[in-house]
Parts: C-alpha cells; sequence; structure tokens
C-alpha cells in the first residue's frame, strides 16, 4: 500500500484507499501500523456513507457517543454532527468544538485511542486542525522533568482548565445540567505509555487537567501549565488542511489536538466518531469529586 508524508513533522496519507469499497484485512493492518506509527492518517476525497464510515471506524475501536447528544447523526448516534450551519434558525450541529489543546475523552476513565472525522463541508477560510507530538515533547523532556513527572497522576473532568467562561469559544463545548452530572473525575498518568506502541507520551497536559494528585493546587496547575507550553511548541505541530470528502483519523494517545475558530457565516460541517481505549488504567488512584467541581461541571 502506497503512504506519503503529510507536510509536516508526522502524519501520513494512503492516496489509493477507498472506504466506499471493502478494505481487505491484510489492507487494514497496513493502515492500522502506519496509523499508529505516525499518528494521523489522512484519506482524502471520500464518498461514503454514515454505515461505511462508522464500519471503517470500528476496525479502529469500539465508538462512543458523545456526551452532547443533541448533535447525534440521526442514522447513528456513534456519529457526531460538528457544524456552523444553521436550518430554519437553528443548529445543525456542534459549533466552536474543541478549540484549545486537548485529546477527546481525556475526561473519562476509558478514554479515546483515535477520533476519525470526515469533512462534508469546507469553509472558504481556515477551519484547520492543529496537532502537536506529545510523544517526541516527551522524549525532548530533560531526564531531571522525565522523573519527576514519572509517578505523577492528573486529574481531569470535563473542560478547558484555561478558559471556563461558558460566553467564551474557547471553552469546552456547554453541557446541559443533565449532562454535566454524568460527568466524573478521573486520574490518568500525565506521563503515560502508549496503549498500543507502549511509547512514552505526555497525556493531556492541556484540556481536560486540572490538578495532579497528591500536590497542592497552585504547583499541580503551574506544572501542567510548563508541560502544555512545552508540548504545543511550533515543533511538535502539524497542520491539517481539510478537503471536501477527506477523512482523516488521529491518535489520542500521542497527540493534543484543537480546532481553529472560523467565521461563523462560513460553512463548514464535518462528521466525527471517537472510538475507546479497550480497558482503563487499573492503577489510576481515585479522588474526590467534590474537591474538584467547578463551572465547567
Ligand atoms: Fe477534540
Amino acid at each position: 500500500m502506497q503512504f506519503n508524508p503529510l507536510p509536516g513533522p508526522f502524519g501520513v496519507e494512503a492516496p489509493e484507499v477507498d472506504l466506499a469499497k471493502p478494505l481487505a484485512d491484510a489492507d487494514f493492518t497496513q493502515l492500522r501500523s502506519a496509523f499508529f506509527e505516525h499518528h494521523v492518517l489522512a484519506l482524502r476525497a471520500q464518498d461514503i456513507t454514515a454505515a461505511q464510515f462508522i464500519g471503517f471506524a470500528r476496525r479502529i475501536g469500539p465508538p462512543q457517543p458523545h456526551v452532547i447528544d443533541q448533535f447525534h447523526h440521526p442514522e447513528d448516534s456513534n456519529i457526531l454532527i460538528l457544524s456552523n450551519v444553521k436550518k430554519d434558525g437553528k443548529p445543525t450541529g456542534l459549533q466552536d468544538a474543541g478549540s484549545y489543546f486537548h485529546t477527546d475523552y481525556s475526561y473519562l476513565q476509558v478514554p479515546a485511542r483515535a477520533t476519525t472525522l470526515y469533512s462534508r463541508e469546507v469553509p472558504k477560510v481556515g477551519g484547520d486542525t492543529l496537532f502537536a507530538d506529545q510523544q517526541q515533547a516527551y522524549d525532548d523532556l530533560s531526564e531531571a522533568m522525565k522523573k519527576r513527572i514519572e509517578p505523577l497522576y492528573g486529574i481531569h473532568h470535563y473542560g478547558n482548565r484555561n478558559d471556563q467562561n461558558e460566553q467564551s469559544r474557547t471553552v469546552a463545548s456547554v453541557l446541559t445540567s443533565e449532562q454535566k452530572a454524568k460527568m466524573p473525575v478521573i486520574t490518568h498518568k500525565v506521563a503515560r505509555p502508549h496503549p498500543v506502541t507502549g511509547r512514552q507520551c505526555l497525556y493531556a497536559v492541556s484540556g481536560s487537567s486540572f490538578g495532579i494528585v497528591g500536590m497542592p493546587e497552585d504547583e499541580a496547575r503551574d506544572l501542567l501549565d510548563e508541560l502544555a507550553a512545552h508540548s504545543t511548541q511550533p515543533q511538535y505541530q502539524l497542520r491539517f488542511k481539510y478537503g471536501v470528502g477527506d477523512v482523516v483519523m488521529w491518535d489520542n494517545a500521542a497527540l493534543l489536538h484543537s480546532a481553529t475558530l472560523i467565521d461563523p457565516s462560513d460553512a463548514r460541517t464535518l462528521w466525527r466518531i471517537t472510538m475507546l481505549e479497550p480497558s482503563a488504567d487499573a492503577a489510576a488512584p481515585e479522588v474526590l469529586a467534590s474537591t474538584y467541581a467547578t463551572p465547567g461541571m
């Protein structure tokens, strides 16, 4: 199977793959290996149904419907519609989602393995996704910092540590009170071995991390901010530009990502599926949810 590098420090595209046709197991195995090696896989100009999109996603991991259930695809709740298009004055999808560096479902005990987007409508300007390589960012830490963070567990809950103003466009997508009540407070290792490759990666140091187990809150935030500033430097970033029909899939254990804000009147629509890891970290310590209740919860 042919693979071409994306224009950036990582990422690959497979120009021969047509998801509207059956993909043999041997070909899928090559695609899967390339995905975990390069962190981002792009399949350009696809023309597929909701069922074909879901069928492809399921081969990477079990899909998990998003907590924001107002914008689930009518044919399959595993697909979340991201869109700024309004119909009869009503939104047709979730707008401005994830426009800060984060990794998907890091606020769940069993987090996301991968996320895939199918680009249906591309705006005239912008709408790119930025990715940051957390494996390389970890490798480049000083030995002293690697040793310092090795035993640490981050405390996570739904939200964006750097913006909890529900009126802001860079807040985490606002939940209803019913949805907020479903969201747990959980922990993940700050430096986490990748569940497939075993490589150490910084994990969710930006986004849903609000503290560190056993560390005073100020000190924990300073450390998380330092790690986030390090791991989102330009040399770790790939900027992905969408064409109509592009399917992109990214590795949530190895990357942070951020959507870029666009003109709200410049139509953009994508379908999104998020697939889970097979299991949770059995050693992850529990924390008291009441200690970390915030406006984002
Ligand atoms: Fe995201």
